[in-house]
């Protein structure tokens, strides 16, 4: 079977709604098509600093909810990043293989450091793209589920890839994201021309798949629309109206044209009481299947260190090809 991996950053205390229509929607259904490997990339994470007792913790808050979004471990190797030494390795290798001008042309790269600071920002926010790209190699992957931001990510695997397999021979297996057109990007509530994200300057704006509803109800309701009052579908001209029907759609499964259809004579105010309800219906229970797996924190170390020796069973194999080409000696 042809293999998928992606994976999600534990940095905050919920994944938000754009994470799970640009990218975890697709992850669920993919599991029955492809040999599947699901991680949670705390290596990422500590590209900008995180506070230990809370990095432990939203480590555990992924784990349970990709579960309760319906990664099963039986059917796909689910497991946390630091736990599989070899993509640090292997990022070691791929960055001594990347050029500092192509390194540098990476958008998030530049944005999260502009951020921070251009003189505070860490290295490993500069290297952060090359880990990525070691997280995708090793396994082996046709197809990389992610929302739009990561495509530029993607591309640079894809050259280092490529660039690997020129110099050394075959070796790596070029992957291809695989982006939904609809959802690859969920705009922000209060600014729907910017990507809805956890560091945005309000979180008015985000939806947290963890919140009680009836904040992300309230949510919803105040969300910035226009000043016409006719819903339609166009992401130029009534961006805050098309996130509702992008929203709407992907978690009712019903088109977007069919959605506008049934709102013609009806108001903005009919499209986010509708797009609230929805919302409730999917998060309500979540949010209990989260609880539960959260309740037994033995079940879900168990769970993922499973997951990881899975993963070292595949990244172990890619690593030592990988070290024998560029000429080290063999390992133990
Ligand atoms: P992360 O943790 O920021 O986001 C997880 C996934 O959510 C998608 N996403 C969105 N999709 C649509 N609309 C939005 N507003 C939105 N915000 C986030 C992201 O595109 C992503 O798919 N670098 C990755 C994590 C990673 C990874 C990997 C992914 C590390 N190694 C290997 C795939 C393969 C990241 O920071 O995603």
């Amino acid at each position: 079977r042809p293999r998928v991996l992606s994976g999600i950053q534990p940095t905050s205390d919920s994944f938000h709604l754009g994470n799970f229509l640009g990218a975890l929607q697709q992850w669920v259904p993919m599991q029955d098509e492809f040999d599947a490997y699901y991680f949670i990339p705390d290596l990422h994470a500590i590209t900008v600093p995180q506070n230990p007792k809370e990095l432990r913790k939203r480590v555990l808050v992924s784990a349970a909810q990709l579960l309760a979004l319906g990664i099963d471990p039986d059917r796909s190797v689910l497991f946390v990043q630091s736990q599989v030494p070899e993509h640090v390795e292997l990022s070691w290798v791929l960055t001594c293989m990347t050029g500092f001008g192509e390194a540098s042309r990476m958008t998030q790269f530049k944005d999260k450091s502009a951020k921070q600071g251009a003189e505070h920002a860490g290295v490993g926010l500069f290297t952060y793209p090359m880990l990525m790209a070691a997280d995708i190699l090793l396994y082996r992957a046709q197809k990389v589920p992610v929302g739009e931001d990561q495509r530029q990510h993607l591309e640079l695997t894809r050259d280092l890839a490529q660039r690997f397999n020129k110099r050394y021979g075959k070796t790596f297996v070029v992957p291809e994201p695989h982006i939904v057109k609809g959802t690859a990007k969920i705009y922000d509530l209060q600014d729907p021309t910017s990507k809805m994200s956890k560091s945005a300057d309000t979180a008015a704006g985000l939806i947290n798949l963890l919140d009680d509803p009836k904040v992300s109800a309230k949510k919803i309701k105040s969300a910035v629309t226009d000043n016409e009052r006719e819903i339609r579908f166009d992401r130029d001209t009534k961006p805050g109206v098309s996130n509702l029907l992008t929203i709407q759609s992907a978690l009712s499964g019903r088109d977007i044209d069919d959605l506008v259809a049934g709102y013609e004579g009806k108001g903005y105010g009919d499209l986010k009481n509708d797009t609230a309800e929805v919302l409730t219906e999917f998060v309500t229970p979540l949010r209990a299947k989260v609880d539960e797996y959260l309740s037994d924190e033995a079940e879900l170390l168990r769970i993922l260190s499973n997951g990881a020796d899975r993963a070292r069973d595949v990244a172990s194999r890619t690593l030592a090809q990988v070290y024998d080409k560029v000429g080290f000696l063999p390992r133990k």
